[in-house]
């Protein structure tokens, strides 16, 4: 018996370890056979087809076959199968079952088949097979398997925002090729912003000559733009390889480089420069002005002239309707046509720009926030605030693409969205019904482009993409994150082959602390999260490089500890930079009550971020600032017993661009019971919320050590909503407060 189970153990453990299929995504259905397809010195390729151009599609293999098997290969010409071919594609009518982009791949010792219903199909195969070929080998060796493969998801796609970065045409062709390797048949070209307006358009070349270009603060230019043929080429390129290029023209709002190029599209006429702040901007297109429709129209005239795609995306998203409420003719076409308020304006806006792209049997997609004051009818809405815009935009019976934030917007931090996360994100809202889930048509993965200019943008892409590539495409039932990693590994060299600087699949790096009052001692832990990094450190408030101190042990210190650190791949300078401060104080690790709950989007460390002894760095993303959106912040903090201090502080940051403002005042109260609270103190804002720059500033309070007391009261005004003169005027600003130290 004893026997038997090590006999099946070493078996499974064999499929284990040895499975040499490592495609991404993953195939639909993979039955692993004995034995090799060896490419010898004669290669015969069938292509059975009636099309022809199917032949550029094969010869990719062809070429890389071709290195090796010196006597040459014959190519058939398109007739039926015969016995000597030892590599076929074949198109089969019959096999309606595979859809447009299924395949069936069978290798055998003898011979390779590939059977589809349509040229995207072998296509894919082809994808597959060259997933199959050994990187480096003397001889082509091609495991014996057999796959049948069908796509979960019709829209599988990558949006790159080249409007705050330009990133040039090869670069955006590379991305092609990449896209289409793992499977992934849409790539969303974010054209317009407020910081670059990047495509040509005859009948408007201001929109080029002006709004292609902003000035930075340093007075440098920068900019770009592509012209009709460069968009021609790209959308060319792409079709070869299954992708069709959708590309967005931002309206209303995010259109500040266009009125910087034409003022008269705004509704106030005034002149703008192209913006170089990240953010929200109150100035948007004029939705009283008829001409602002006639620009718009021609624009998408030029747009859909050079864009075969079925689909147009106009954004949407993200417009402060601050102009629209003080504008006359804003206000007047709300009266003309019976409106109630500036959202169905923005509907109506949509609305007109949809029967617009109808009449041209064109179809409109929208960021989420078209779903307020009603949907267009023809709209597919792109759900990116969570998944709540796909829920209602299914239910009323519209298509709809998904990219959450939660797990789609890979301009995050890899801290944020980790490959796992990514991994385990479902495209299907649990809610809806079988029948509405069929209005999901897929997803994408976001990258905008704020902190990622062109060289950056590998390093977030991927290795995350593998993983909605498989979510989007194989959709597995049961998700198995570490045999995906596994296959992952694979993929590296392949990546390195291809030029992909790629990033980490996770936060490298964990950084724990401990605190011990009462040798008022801190110690830090980092802890490496992956293999084949190093982790170097400085405490002199240099940044971490190869020269600092290597970590090897816990980092001890007095009181506080500045660090500096960076994480390294073995053989690489490119890493992730960290900045922490500790500091040890009385109310390290005790547990604030909070009045109004923090926002999801950033909740530092969670419930005791705001006593957990790490202080915020400039950059209210790096996971310790604690954000309130709209609401003031209202924290007690119950020290456990009397307990006497003589200063209280709580850091805060601004970055007005971000909307994030210092709370015009902090007062801090003390009290013996928890129930009568007195006030000692208040502290105003030190910085005009005019001021763009982002700072950080303790708001501290000093009182006398006389008295003892068990708890604390901090109230921190936030300012509600952009003041007017804001860009996001109208809109919820939100409070970032890192510690409240006691001491
Ligand atoms: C978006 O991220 N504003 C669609
Ligand atoms: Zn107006």
């Amino acid at each position: 018996m004893k026997k038997i189970y090590l006999i099946i153990l070493i078996i499974s453990m064999n499929c284990q370890v040895f499975s040499q299929i490592n495609i991404i995504p993953k195939p639909t259905s993979i039955v692993e056979k004995k034995g090799y397809f060896i490419v010898g010195k004669k290669i015969t390729i069938n292509v059975i087809a009636d099309d022809k151009s199917i032949i550029d599609i094969v010869n990719p293999l062809l070429n890389k076959f071709s290195e090796k098997c010196k006597d040459g290969f014959f190519k058939s010409n398109f007739n039926s199968l015969s016995k000597s071919d030892n590599i076929v594609f074949q198109l089969d009518n019959n096999l309606l079952n595979l859809g447009d982009e299924g395949y069936k791949l069978s290798i055998t010792t003898k011979k390779i088949h590939v059977l589809a219903y349509k040229k995207a199909g072998l296509f894919y195969a082809l994808q597959s097979l060259r997933q199959l070929i050994p990187l480096e080998t003397k001889e082509i060796k091609i495991p014996c398997v057999e796959i049948i493969d069908i796509p979960k998801f019709q829209w599988r796609g990558l949006l790159l925002d080249c409007g705050r970065h330009f990133m040039d045409k090869a670069f955006v062709k590379r991305y092609i090729d990449l896209l289409s390797y793992y499977k992934m048949n849409r790539l969303h070209w974010h054209l317009t912003e407020d910081q670059g307006w990047r495509i040509e358009i005859k009948k408007y070349p201001k929109l080029t000559e002006i709004g292609a270009w902003r000035t930075e603060a340093d007075g440098s230019r920068y900019g770009g733009f592509y012209t009709q043929d460069d968009i021609r080429e790209v959308v060319a390129y792409a079709a070869t390889k299954f992708v069709t290029v959708v590309p967005e023209i931002e309206m209303p709002g995010h259109s500040v480089a266009a009125i910087a190029s034409y003022p008269s599209l705004s509704c106030t006429g005034k002149e703008l420069n192209v913006e170089t702040q990240w953010g929200v901007f109150k100035d948007i297109y004029c939705a009283g002005n008829d001409s602002t429709f006639v620009f718009i129209k021609n624009v998408l005239t030029e747009v859909m002239a050079l864009f075969p795609s079925k689909y147009i995306h106009i954004g949407g998203d993200e417009a402060p309707k601050f102009r629209w409420e003080r504008c006359d003719k804003c206000q007047q076409r709300i009266k003309a046509n019976g409106l109630k308020g500036e959202h169905e304006l923005q509907s109506w806006f949509i609305g007109q720009i949809d029967d617009f792209l109808a009449q041209h049997g064109r179809k409109l997609i929208g960021w989420d926030e078209i779903l307020e004051g009603g949907l267009s009818k023809g709209a597919t809405v792109q759900s990116w605030r969570g998944m709540e815009g796909a829920v209602a935009a299914a239910r009323s019976g519209h298509d709809a693409i998904v990219s959450p934030t939660s797990h789609a917007y890979f301009d995050y931090d890899i801290a944020n969205i980790n490959m796992e996360k990514v991994y385990n994100f479902n495209p299907l809202p649990q809610e809806l019904s079988i029948e509405e889930s069929i209005h999901i048509l897929g997803g994408e993965c976001n990258l905008w482009s704020e902190h990622a200019s062109q060289e950056k943008v590998d390093e977030r892409v991927f290795p995350r993409i593998l993983a909605m590539s498989e979510v989007l495409w194989t959709y597995p039932q049961k998700r198995d994150y570490e045999s995906f990693r596994a296959r992952v590994q694979q993929h590296y060299p392949v990546l390195n082959a291809m030029g992909v600087t790629y990033g980490f699949e996770r936060d490298p790096l964990m950084i724990k602390t401990k605190a011990d009052y009462q040798k008022r001692e801190i110690s830090a832990i980092l802890e490496k999260t992956q293999q084949g990094t190093d982790i170097y450190f400085s405490t002199n408030g240099k940044k971490a490089d190869r020269t600092s101190t290597l970590y090897t042990n816990p980092i001890i210190a007095k009181d506080s500890l500045k660090l500096n650190i960076t994480i390294l791949a073995k053989g690489s300078e490119t890493g992730i930079y960290y900045e922490r401060e500790f500091k040890l104080h009385k109310a390290t690790g005790k547990i604030p009550q909070l009045k109004n709950p923090y926002s999801k989007s950033y909740p530092a460390q969670g419930e005791n971020s705001l006593t957990d002894g790490i202080m915020g760095t400039n950059a209210f993303r790096d996971g310790n600032w604690q954000g309130f959106e709209g609401d003031d912040m209202v924290v007690v903090i119950d020290m456990g017993a009397a307990t006497s201090f003589s200063h209280i502080s709580c850091g805060f940051l601004q970055s007005t661009p971000s909307w994030i403002f210092f709370p015009p005042q902090a007062e801090y109260f003390v009290s013996k019971n928890g129930i009568d609270f007195v006030s000692v103190g208040v502290v105003k804002s030190p910085e005009s919320p005019k001021n763009v720059e982002l700072s950080v500033n303790r708001y501290k309070i000093d009182l006398p050590e006389r008295n003892q007391y068990q708890y604390i009261k901090i109230v921190a005004k936030n300012m509600g909503i952009c003041p007017d003169w804001h860009p996001g005027a109208g809109g919820k600003a939100w409070i970032f407060a890192d510690e409240i130290t006691v001491e």
